[in-house]
């Protein structure tokens, strides 16, 4: 940890940068991205020790402009004990060695701007791990350390103060509280490993400013912000009384989550943002009860995306879609923000996997269900996405089509929360097993070693070499849509869907932009085909064989699960 926040660290890089240049830019950029998020432990391994780093991800960056997305995301790189893969932070201004150095970050960053690729980094505001330097002095300075101060230290209650200063529970399972061998207690919603910060405290504010600069002036184009609705925690930390925390978690307020406070922070981050030119953004990971309150983060001088989790963890029907999409529309036209579509990232069953099993089963599966069926309704689920209104976020690998690994042996686990028992995560790793560039060699390509997690024996035909130039390959198809997304504006613009009207099962509606063509789409996500009025010329289809059959009469049959858009 860097004492002094505005000293150059040893290893900096070169003076303060640009974000990708305004030049270019479009205005408002952001509101139609397709954003691809890096996960760089699992993209692409330069040194051979099995570990994803910083010069494998620019390595693999002509991946991403032949795919057709905007910006990348990069989960984080910074130094870390990976108690947490990374989202336990130990120095905010420094790369894991394990990820490389400052000086790869920032050729990263140039070279992607060069590919007309934008950079957005995580931030991780909510915890710091526990051998972040404030945290390592604040246990060795004990009770009354003013360092404490930062973090949530407590006494404990009962006789000896043996027991937590509340009922709070971890996400991943267990109590939220840890005692120090002083006997006082300190806070922790996710591990024992990363405490939460004190956001009361304004040296906690300062600090983050500082930070933002940081990587502002290194050239990056926003942050990801983690755990986005935790920061604030209710005044006296008050007991939650319920026993069943991790049902309320994501579906009620609770004093923990998505307090009124945390507003007050994006605001004054907002305004450092905007000092800084080329339009940078911030996205939230905010887990809210419902997309009118995750609305509010993106109210017009706070954030400027969050993720639309309820539409993540909407199973494939008709019916449950609609509303959802409906919902979202609605809630983020009054703030004028851009809904934010995305269907898989590091924390939840790939969607491939969740559309193979029943409803029902949540967003962590431990069971492969019908991997050719999920593959069908996620090439569908993708379609859909991309040919709603705002932006959309794409999780690495997806676009090959992977399935969660599910079998993963308990011993190559990592996730902290599998290890914790009952914990709402814990099956995080089966879709963070590194991705297969090519048919053969060391981990598919993924590096000159093997790979932190095993990779399946039937990998090779899902690489992206395997995948490249063939026909109705899943990479094809989002190459596809991406490309047609970008020649037909209708698909990402606008506020609404104009709903047109279509059997049970089946989703139609209508794309409009003045003054071009309209794009009508057509979603069955049901089991058998369905036969519709054709409403133009087919332009794209989810279909493996890429074909839509021809009309007769005017009608068509749309085959189950599939999505096909139409240039009308
Ligand atoms: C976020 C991250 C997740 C991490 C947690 C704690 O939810 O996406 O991976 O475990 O925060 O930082």
């Amino acid at each position: 940890m860097t004492q002094h926040p505005t000293e150059p660290t040893p290893d900096r890089g070169p003076a303060p940068r640009q974000a990708l240049a305004t030049a270019a830019a479009p205005r408002d950029w952001w509101r139609e991205a397709v954003i691809y998020q890096v996960y760089p432990r699992s993209f692409a391994d330069s040194d051979g020790d099995g570990m994803g780093d910083l010069e494998g991800v620019r390595s693999r960056l002509t991946h991403l402009r032949d795919l057709g997305v905007d910006a990348v995301w990069l989960s984080p790189f910074y130094a870390s004990p990976q108690a947490d893969a990374g989202y336990d932070v130990a120095d905010y201004r420094a790369v894991d060695p394990v990820f490389g150095s400052l000086l790869d970050a920032d050729a990263l960053i140039r070279d992607a701007h060069a590919l007309g690729l934008r950079v957005i980094v995580d931030l991780v505001p909510n915890h710091s791990s526990d051998q972040h330097e404030w945290f390592k002095r604040a246990l060795a300075e004990g009770p009354g350390s003013p360092l404490r101060e930062r973090y949530h230290f407590r006494p404990g209650q009962g006789e000896d103060g043996e027991l937590p200063p509340n009922d709070w529970e971890s996400v991943f399972g267990g109590p939220a509280w840890t005692r120090v061998a002083d006997g006082e207690w300190y806070l922790h919603l996710f591990a024992p490993e990363q405490p939460d910060f004190n956001w009361e405290h304004p040296a906690v504010a300062d600090e983050f400013r500082s930070i933002l600069r940081f990587w502002l002036d290194m050239g990056t184009d926003g942050f990801r912000i983690d755990v986005a609705h935790g920061l604030v925690k209710a005044e006296g930390l008050p007991d939650l009384g319920s026993h069943d925390q991790l049902k309320l978690l994501g579906n009620d307020v609770t004093p923990f989550f998505d307090q009124d406070g945390v507003h007050e922070i994006y605001r004054s981050w907002r305004t450092i943002l905007d000092e800084y030119s080329g339009e940078r953004i911030f996205v939230a990971e905010a887990w809210t009860p419902t997309v009118e309150r995750t609305a509010r983060y993106v109210r017009p001088d706070e954030l400027h995306q969050a993720f639309n989790f309820q539409y993540l963890s909407t199973h494939w029907d008709a019916a449950a879609l609609r509303e959802v999409i409906d919902r979202t529309l609605d809630s983020m036209r009054p703030v004028g923000a851009p809904a934010t579509w995305v269907l898989s990232n590091h924390d939840v069953t790939r969607h491939r996997t969740r559309f193979g099993n029943p409803p029902g089963l949540g967003t962590q599966i431990r069971s492969a269900g019908d991997p050719e069926l999920g593959l069908r309704r996620a090439r569908a689920a993708t379609l859909l996405m991309l040919a709603l209104p705002g932006s959309a976020y794409v999780y690495q690998g997806e676009e090959l089509g992977l399935p969660d690994v599910v079998d993963l042996p308990d011993e190559v686990r990592q996730d902290p929360s599998y290890f914790r028992a009952a914990g709402q995560d814990g099956f995080r790793d089966g879709c963070r097993v590194p991705i297969p560039w090519t048919r053969t060699g060391p981990s598919y390509g993924f590096g000159p070693g093997g790979s932190w997690l095993p990779q399946p024996g039937d990998w090779a035909e899902l690489s992206v070499e395997a995948q490249t130039g063939r026909p109705g390959s899943t990479l094809e198809l989002y190459r596809s849509a991406l490309a047609a997304r970008r020649a037909q504006p209708a698909l990402g613009a606008g506020e609404s869907v104009e709903w047109l009207d279509a059997p049970e099962g089946v989703l139609a509606f209508r794309r409009t932009v003045p003054d071009g063509p309209c794009v009508v789409v057509t979603a069955n996500t049901t089991g058998a085909a369905v036969s519709l009025p054709a409403p133009g010329e087919p332009l794209l289809t989810s279909a493996a064989d890429g074909a839509v059959p021809a009309a007769t009469d005017g009608r068509f049959p749309l085959a189950a699960d599939t999505t096909v858009w139409w240039l009308a």
